[in-house]
């Protein structure tokens, strides 16, 4: 089930000014955002619609974003197949498996009884990693899930898959260089195979190291040639072409903001990386 209720809303921010919203509009019995506008004092208004607001300005975005946007619009329909069924080919990291690797950086099975722990996921897509999320954290009633993206057909399909979710999950349209929401907001943050391709992921970092609390283990996972492994001329020529498009290659250490703390970086596969990290924790 989605859900937008006044507690998730009193988290989000406006995208163009950082000042809190105020929804206006229909809401269910239980005083989740239907659909509606969602403003802030300065009158910037995101329109919601089934519970799910779209913060970011179409008008605003890089040229990069807007390529990336098309090029989702288009592999969308084939995306969660290619997904299961290519990509293994190709020893990307899209089982349920190689996807648990990462999942256990965030930490989520000792937020299992923590009342409302919240998980961000930067670039859900279809939602694949929202069911091993909550498998990772022991299936617990009060984990608050949020996932963002810039892609309608994409955050469509994770929107549709969670129609029925027993949970409620909390999904926004947004862009990952201008998050919609207050600093210090979650206690985990995850990106997956989003952030080589940003117009500037080094922003891209700074915004989840923002909205996470000091500590939270912020997750980024994409594309990255394991040089411990021997790879042929074939594996540096699929690299090559797999990231054809991307802005870094690598896992981005030299792109750390001031004030992060490294976690871990280890090969996911022969072609991702995992790279965690967070906000030094507050001093006592
Ligand atoms: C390869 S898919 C990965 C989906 C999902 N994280 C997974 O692991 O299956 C990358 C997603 O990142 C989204 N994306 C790309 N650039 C973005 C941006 N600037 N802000 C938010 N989402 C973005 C795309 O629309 C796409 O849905
Ligand atoms: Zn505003």
């Amino acid at each position: 089930m989605i859900g937008l209720d006044s507690k998730d809303r009193s988290m989000l921010r406006c995208p163009r000014c950082q000042h809190r919203l105020v929804f206006e509009g229909a809401s269910r019995d239980d005083e989740v955002a239907l659909n509606g506008v969602l403003k802030c004092d300065l009158n910037h208004a995101w329109r919601v619609k089934k519970s799910v607001p779209h913060l970011f300005d179409a008008q605003a975005l890089g040229k990069r974003e807007q390529v990336v946007d098309i090029v989702y619009d288009l592999i969308a329909p084939f995306h969660d197949a290619a997904v299961d069924h290519v990509l293994p080919w190709l020893e990307y990291p899209s089982g349920p498996i190689d996807r648990m690797k990462y999942i256990a950086e965030l930490g989520v099975e000792d937020m299992g009884n923590r009342a409302a722990a919240r998980v961000l996921e930067v670039g859900v897509g279809s939602g694949a990693n929202i069911p091993l999320i909550y498998h990772a954290a022991g299936d617990p009633a009060k984990l608050g899930y949020w996932g963002v993206d810039i892609n309608q057909k994409m955050l469509g399909a994770a929107v549709r898959g969670a129609a029925h979710a027993t949970r409620r999950l909390r999904f926004a349209y947004a862009d990952a260089h201008c998050l919609p929401f207050a600093d210090n907001s979650f206690d985990c943050v995850l990106n997956v195979g989003s952030i080589n391709a940003y117009r500037d992921p080094m922003l891209g970092l700074r915004e989840m190291m923002r909205v996470a609390k000091p500590g939270a283990p912020i997750v980024v996972v994409d594309e990255e040639l394991d040089t411990d492994r021997w790879n042929c001329l074939a594996h540096k020529l699929v690299f090559r072409a797999l990231t054809f498009f991307d802005r870094i290659t690598k896992a981005p250490l030299e792109l750390l903001p001031a004030g992060a703390v490294l976690m871990n970086h280890f090969a996911v596969s022969r072609y991702f990386y995992c790279l965690t990290f967070c906000k030094a924790p507050a001093p006592r």
